[in-house]
């Protein structure tokens, strides 16, 4: 596109994105919480693990990465011959943002007898301090394989690592960070919600406090709350997550209601991810026609960042990308 050229709209600029990810042998690749338009033109929509798998395994020249900042810096991690491209660079995560590489290394170094666990939802450079990257699908098949007499410090998200504490009864040092869409659900709300919707079960992402995932009846990875939403029994369901995974049920199952947890107004738009909301179609159509702007990682961090996430590969392979933490 050239500055003359003008951005195209409606049905021409879903042709265009076509037409260039054919020209430059592209694939998309979509989180849950992306918009349904950017979720519908996807090649593949998946959870951070599934899309991590698929990262790897790509024979694309060019990924172009619908999701946020750490998400394609993992698939550049993994792919580092593609071209990754981010239709938004600014499309970060506060998970990230509340964990700095010399903080963790710090904060490390001050308990050198315990191995670091760190969701992916983290920096590269948190990535190569780590000792075993986790996603949420992943977590509780790798905290399943380590002694129990190992020590573990979990980052950066206090309510996954809580969780998972709970749920092995198994004590954790937890790093403070919190993600601020999962953390904007209000137990108040939910309960008066319950209260309308009785019979409505309630499925939740582990990032939310346990203010919310205690009243779960199903707790797990986005993957995990879409295979519990064809399987629960019953027409209503309440959704604790990013909304936007909701396209994906109604698609799935229109003769079923999907109802977004409320936050603290009654209202969810507060629970719409700010950063996966910074990528647009015309984001989409302007990163594939210029390549830019593309992840670069130097390749020294890269390769150390590798290790962490080649060992949560592995030890995950007996999973499938769906979350069954159940309830604690
Ligand atoms: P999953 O899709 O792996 O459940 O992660 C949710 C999330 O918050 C991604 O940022
Ligand atoms: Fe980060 Fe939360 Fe947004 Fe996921 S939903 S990208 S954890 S801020």
């Amino acid at each position: 596109m050239t500055a003359e050229t003008q951005m195209p709209t409606g049905q021409d600029l879903l042709s265009e994105i076509d037409r260039l990810r054919k020209e430059k042998n592209a694939i998309i690749l979509a989180h849950y919480y992306q918009s349904a338009q950017i979720q519908d033109l996807a090649d593949f929509v998946g959870d951070s693990l599934e899309l991590s798998r698929k990262a790897a395994e790509t024979d694309a020249d060019v990924i172009a990465f619908c999701g946020v900042k750490f998400m394609a810096d993992t698939a550049k991690i993994l792919s580092p011959e593609k071209i990754v491209v981010l239709p938004d660079m600014d499309a970060g995560c506060s998970l990230e943002d509340s964990c700095p590489p010399e903080k963790f290394k710090a904060f490390r170094e001050k308990h050198p007898d315990h191995i670091a666990l760190t969701y992916i939802n983290c920096s590269t450079e948190v990535k190569a301090l780590s000792d075993i990257i986790v996603t949420s699908s992943s977590a509780e098949t790798i905290i399943s394989q380590i002694p129990e007499d190992q020590k573990i410090i979990f980052g950066p998200d206090r309510h996954l690592g809580g969780y998972m504490s709970r749920k092995f009864n198994r004590e954790m040092l937890l790093w403070p960070g919190v993600c601020i869409v999962h953390e904007a659900f209000s137990e108040t709300e939910l309960l008066k919600l319950k209260q309308q919707h009785p019979d409505a079960p309630i499925a939740a992402h582990p990032e939310c406090p346990p203010t919310i995932v205690d009243h779960a009846d199903y707790v797990g990875s986005t993957s995990g709350i879409l295979q519990f939403a064809e399987t629960f029994e019953g027409d209503t369901l309440i959704v604790a997550t990013e909304p936007h995974i909701i396209h994906q049920m109604e698609k799935a199952l229109p003769e079923k209601t999907f109802i977004g947890a409320p936050g603290a107004d009654g209202n969810c738009s507060c629970n719409i991810c700010p950063y996966m909301a910074l990528n647009t179609l015309e984001k989409l159509y302007k990163c594939l026609d210029t390549l830019e702007p593309r992840i670069e990682i130097e390749e020294g961090l890269r390769l150390q960042a590798k290790q962490s996430l080649d060992r949560m590969l592995e030890m995950a392979s007996g999973t499938i990308g769906q979350g069954d933490l159940g309830r604690v």
